[in-house]
């Protein structure tokens, strides 16, 4: 089974309406949604700007993830976002679990996995991020790190919650440092994955898309990319830079 290509931009709480109006020029000129689906997930203020303005430029097949939603439907809980808002925003995509929700905003494996949910059943599709911190790393605590991370999911939704989801592994150790896992380290780590995806839910293994996050450039995507295991890749930095993004789109 060949897997679709997915190049995902994390724009963190950095951008503009002139970067949407500039990213959606470049991904209509660069023809790279042909190949591959972008998605791209500004901050919550853009959403509504961002979905209109791809369909008035006919871009309806370049996606829009929300970078994090509350596991509430509603409440007194302010400066907070429900996938119900997000959706009506404009998301098709969920983040859930991004390293900085977990390690800045104290948000457990468990309240990622009711976000997950919260995500699946409103009809969105969730990105399930997990990674290793610098500690467990030198640990060699990777692998047991992200089965409890996934486990997680598991234990709130069942198999069929991996049906219909994407993974990305981010070490935490390379976001935003400029040192990316080299890429067959990556691959061992992918590979990892989706022989546990296999375990859990057996027709999904060969489907489950897995992004690699975690400095990603222009100069060292095509040898992520290449690995059997990476699927694509969450851009955080680089993906501000709209020329370096479709670079990087063009190398998965
Ligand atoms: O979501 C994106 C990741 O956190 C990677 O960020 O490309 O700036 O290292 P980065």
């Amino acid at each position: 089974t060949k897997r679709m290509p997915v190049v995902a931009a994390n724009w963190k709480m950095n951008g503009s309406r002139a970067l949407v109006d500039q990213i959606l020029r470049q991904v209509k000129q660069s023809g790279v949604c042909q190949d591959i689906e972008v998605v791209i997930s500004p901050p919550a203020t853009l959403y509504s700007y961002f979905d209109q303005q791809r369909k008035n430029d006919s871009l309806e097949h370049v996606f829009l993830a929300a970078q994090n939603i509350n596991e509430l439907d509603s409440g007194a809980l302010t400066g907070e976002i429900s996938v119900g808002l997000a959706k009506e925003s404009g998301c098709q995509w969920v983040i859930c679990g991004h390293s900085e929700r977990r390690s800045l905003f104290n948000e457990s494996s468990k309240v990622t996995a009711q976000k997950f949910m919260k995500a699946l059943n409103a009809g969105l599709k969730p990105i399930l991020c997990v990674g290793e911190t610098t500690e467990e790393h030198e640990q060699g605590k990777t692998f047991s790190s992200l089965t409890a991370q996934i486990e997680a999911v598991l234990h709130l939704g069942g198999k069929q919650a991996f049906k219909d989801c994407l993974i990305a592994y981010e070490p935490i150790w390379a976001v935003g440092t400029g040192k990316a896992a080299p890429p067959e380290m990556a691959q061992e780590v992918h590979r990892f994955i989706r022989g546990m995806i296999g375990s859990i839910c057996p027709e999904t293994a060969a489907s489950v898309r897995i992004l690699y996050g975690g400095s990603v450039k222009p100069e060292n995507a095509a040898a992520l990319f290449s690995q059997p295991d990476i699927d694509g890749g969450l851009i955080g930095g680089a993906s501000l830079v709209p020329e370096q993004f479709i670079k990087i789109c063009q190398s998965a």
